[in-house]
């Protein structure tokens, strides 16, 4: 299995992994538009020549990035595809500099045994929240905000306390 940025050819494959999960509630669509234009950002799990998992890192502000779009299909479930798709966005993230990741999901077990810890939707700033307007849910969202601090975090905070 092998973890690469996504390519123009992996569009189909994305979007149909994305629907399948968007449909039952767990995640929003994606048109092949928005993962058009936002390709540079997603990153995808490849076995065999086949697209099994994929997973987007959206840039909100300086210290925080949001994990989005995070799909591993069904049979391939529990043998670390999803691990090794977060740890390759928290990598990026590191990369840039960025001192927060941020995931919105039902899934905070898996996201526990990745070090991000829940936090308060209230304590994110409002760019969070700019496309929930497109979900159905933007009344009564329950999904749980969870972070990773990545190394840069202590230092983003002192710059901000100086
Ligand atoms: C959530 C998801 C991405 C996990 O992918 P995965 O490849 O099955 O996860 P991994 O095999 O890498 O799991 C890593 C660890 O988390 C655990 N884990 C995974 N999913 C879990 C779940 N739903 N509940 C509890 N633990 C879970 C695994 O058992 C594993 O634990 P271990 O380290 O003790 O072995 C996958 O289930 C999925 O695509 N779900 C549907 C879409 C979705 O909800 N996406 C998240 C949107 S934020």
């Amino acid at each position: 299995m092998e973890i690469r940025k996504a390519a123009s050819s992996d569009i189909e494959s994305m979007q149909q992994l994305i629907q399948q999960f968007a449909e039952i509630g767990l995640m929003l669509p994606r048109t092949v538009k928005s993962l058009c234009e936002h390709l540079q950002s997603f990153t995808v799990a490849v076995d065999n020549g086949r697209v099994i998992g994929v997973a987007g890192l959206h840039i909100l502000w300086k210290d925080l990035a949001e994990i989005r779009s995070l799909a591993v299909e069904p049979a391939s479930h529990g043998h670390g595809v999803g691990r090794q798709l977060v740890r390759q966005l928290v990598q990026e993230a590191e990369q840039l500099g960025i001192a927060q990741v941020l995931s919105l999901t039902y899934q905070t077990q898996f996201f526990e045994k990745l070090d991000f810890h829940v936090v308060r939707k209230e304590s994110l700033p409002h760019k969070v929240w700019k496309d929930c307007i497109y979900c159905k849910k933007f009344y009564h969202c329950d999904e749980v905000a969870m972070v990773y601090y990545t190394r840069y975090y202590d230092r983003f905070q002192a710059t901000k306390e100086a």
